[in-house]
């Protein structure tokens, strides 16, 4: 929900850029955008140009007549602030701004998401036009939402950044002293002396071996400071917006699975959470939802703004194909399903010319309403309007939650010895898939939430472990909570550097075993080439597995050799030489469990694993029933947002068949306005979505 606005259903609509059109094609559009059930538009993101064309002038004439006829129209904005790229002449007369890459060549001008975060002309331009906007608009009312920038991301390597490094080191660490000892400099002779001997790691200085850091201390904090002053460059245009607009809502749009900016620490300074989705269609459907509970995370579990997604096909992939029938409307309602409380197209029109022209709008190259993908869109306008403010503000009741932590990604995949076969999210994934399977509600979460609200913290390859972690951890187990860690838990503090004693360093009581090796696989990787290393052909290592109740898996990517301090073995490894040892714990630790999964195996597993946790630390699905297997996942996902006193059921068949499903409970399905008795089987259309509103028996959520 757009706090402090007068909202009462999910606003739809999306990305809107007239400055592209004649005065004719504008009229159009004010005809077009109400019949497919618009009211909100997101205007001025790429026009900072046109407003500004030379340094001392702005001109808001063609904006002042977007925004008219959109008002007339009783349109809701979202305002852009536009300056996600610059003009041409400020890159000319101010070359700092201009960004130097990776490999340490100063970019010239072109393309966008392209300014220096550090340059003094970015830093000053840009928090005055999104003053100067909003100095211009304050009163005008029907602007709900400020839209800072687009898309953050990407990095700059220049003096500028390396100065403003520096600085940011000094902060951070006070004295040089603190600094080496913190990245261990004493290896390879890195000791600093002087601040001005630190310079940006890229290709040219601390990456010379490929994409993996010489000099993981630095790179990790090289990702950071980016973050930081990306971060800082979206404050500063909020604070001047909000100088004058103090009630202004500002959000700006996040990626999926976006490594590059720790989207926790941004998400403090949001006002609302918001996210462009673009699923690719080869991704399974778990995947699209595991990036709405990321982004629903964010702000503890508060509706977020789904900012964009295609009405049919993007341009940037090799094969743009098209989003099916009904898929545009099942991906939409998935977003809602999952917290969503707009949804918002990239874009209402397409572009007559430019990279982005044959990228996918609501009206496309021809201007009509009777396109497939017009008629589509306007069928989901008007049910839009049916189903009003039903699921507004819901949140996900979740008694699960998944730990998801920026600098923990940045340090385990930066460092040369961890296998290149994990990657951070997919681990999270994983685990994430079975409950999805299992209709359970789920949260991801920050290192430093607040655990005390679940039944089970799950909390795969928990490398970077914080001071406090210990404590606030053994505590939530011993009053009843479950934790699952698994390999690469406990290996460093927060500034990558190894845990004393061994691993998992401070999460031994609590996982009651230690590690003391880990096993790599290279399993299916006869042909695989490691940075021109051929890796041999068959070596001895290629698979292990284990049984776990009775029934064997295969176990990937790798095995821990783990000696147990209490915990029990619920299955053990079948080869090698540490045949026996530990491949599943549980640790009885209070009124708690710990569990720890020393490998990394199929779906299958990690179904069954999830259905017996759940029922051991008592975890229920949407319907407030015991979890069962996912791996019987029938295509049909159940996720519940709840408003109090009301819970509201998204019941979407991701398949191309008919499904049914018995519904357990009396209710109203809102899309088409049926009443809905305890045990009715709703037959589910291929691809179709139901929602389902249902009295809360409990009076709240
Ligand atoms: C991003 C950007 C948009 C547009 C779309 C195209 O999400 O924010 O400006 O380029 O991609 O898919
Ligand atoms: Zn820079």
């Amino acid at each position: 929900m757009i706090e402090g606005k007068k909202i009462n259903k999910i606003l739809y609509g999306g990305d809107y850029n007239p400055e592209q059109w004649d005065e004719a094609t504008r009229d159009e559009d004010m005809v077009l955008l109400p019949k497919a059930g618009v009211d909100i538009v997101t205007v001025n993101v790429f026009s900072w140009a046109r407003i500004q064309p030379s340094e001392n002038v702005y001109d808001f004439s063609d904006l002042d007549s977007i925004v008219k006829r959109i008002t007339e129209k009783g349109i809701n904005i979202c305002m852009g602030t536009s300056t996600a790229a610059y003009p041409a002449w400020m890159a000319k007369k101010y070359p700092d701004i201009l960004r130097v890459d990776f490999e340490g060549r100063r970019k010239k001008y072109g393309a966008r998401h392209n300014a220096c975060p550090c340059s003094p002309t970015y830093r000053k331009y840009a928090p005055k036009l999104a003053g100067k906007l909003a100095e211009h608009f304050k009163d005008q009312d029907n602007i709900v939402v400020w839209h800072i920038n687009n898309e953050y991301g990407g990095m700059c390597y220049c003096e500028n950044c390396e100065k403003s490094f520096r600085d940011w080191l000094r902060k951070k660490y006070g004295t040089l002293e603190n600094l080496n000892s913190a990245w261990n400099s004493a290896f390879w002779s890195h000791t600093f002396y002087e601040w001005d001997e630190i310079v940006a790691p890229n290709e040219l200085s601390e990456y010379q071996m490929g994409r993996r850091s010489q000099f993981p201390g630095i790179s990790l904090d090289y990702m950071r400071f980016n973050s930081d002053m990306m971060l800082q460059n979206y404050m500063d245009e909020r604070d001047a917006i909000k100088r004058i607009i103090p009630d202004a809502v500002c959000t700006t749009n996040m990626m999926n699975l976006f490594k590059g900016l720790d989207y926790r620490k941004w998400a403090k300074e949001v006002d609302i959470a918001s996210w462009d989705n673009y699923p690719q269609g080869f991704t399974e459907p778990h995947y699209d939802s595991f990036a709405h509970e990321l982004i629903r995370g964010l702000k503890d579990g508060k509706p977020f703004m789904l900012m964009e997604q295609s009405p049919s096909v993007t341009n940037w992939l090799p094969i743009n194909s098209l989003k099916r029938p009904g898929e545009m409307r099942r991906y939409s309602y998935e977003a809602v399903a999952h917290g969503a409380d707009t949804l918002m197209f990239f874009q209402m029109r397409q572009s007559p010319a430019s990279s982005e022209m044959y990228h996918g709008a609501l009206i496309d190259h021809s201007g009509r309403d009777d396109t497939r993908v017009f008629k589509e869109c306007a069928a989901l306008g008007e049910e839009l309007k049916r189903i009003g403010n039903a699921t507004l503000g819901g949140v996900a009741p979740a008694e699960c939650a998944i730990i998801f932590d920026w600098p923990t990604w940045w340090a385990i995949e930066d460092i040369g010895g961890i296998t290149d076969r994990v990657r951070y999210p997919d681990e999270m994934i994983s685990y994430y898939r079975a409950l999805y399977g299992g209709n359970v509600p789920v949260d991801i979460i920050g290192p430093e939430s607040d655990l005390s609200k679940y039944k089970l913290v799950i909390a795969p390859t928990y490398y970077m472990v914080h001071e406090s972690d210990k404590e606030r951890f053994e505590e939530y187990v011993r009053e009843g909570g479950c934790m699952l860690f698994t390999f690469y838990s406990g290996y460093v503090d927060e500034n990558a550097h190894i845990l004393k004693g061994g691993y998992p360093g401070t999460l031994r009581e609590l996982i009651g075993a230690r590690i003391e090796e880990s096993d790599q696989l290279y399993e299916d990787m006869e042909h695989f080439y490691c940075e021109g290393i051929r890796l041999p052909e068959h070596p001895a290592n290629t698979s292990n597995s284990f049984v776990y109740k009775k029934k064997s898996y295969p176990a990937y990517k790798l095995c821990d050799v783990m000696y147990n301090e209490g915990a029990e073995a619920l299955a053990v490894f079948d080869e090698d030489f540490y045949r026996g040892r530990p491949a599943v714990t549980r640790n009885r630790l209070g009124n708690g469990y710990v569990y720890y999964i020393a490998t990394s195996s199929t779906g299958e597993f990690y179904s069954q694993l999830i259905d017996d946790i759940c029922g051991e630390c008592g975890v229920k699905n949407v319907f407030g029933d015991r979890v069962t297997a996912a791996d019987t996942w029938d295509g049909v996902e159940i996720a519940l947002r709840s408003t109090g006193s009301r819970r509201v059921f998204y019941i979407i068949n991701h398949e191309d068949m008919e499904k049914q499903t018995v519904f357990p409970f009396d209710g109203d399905e809102l899309t088409e306005g049926k009443t809905i008795s305890a045990g009715d089987t709703l037959r589910l259309a291929p691809k179709g979505v139901n929602i389902v509103s249902v009295q809360n028996p409990l009076g709240s959520s």
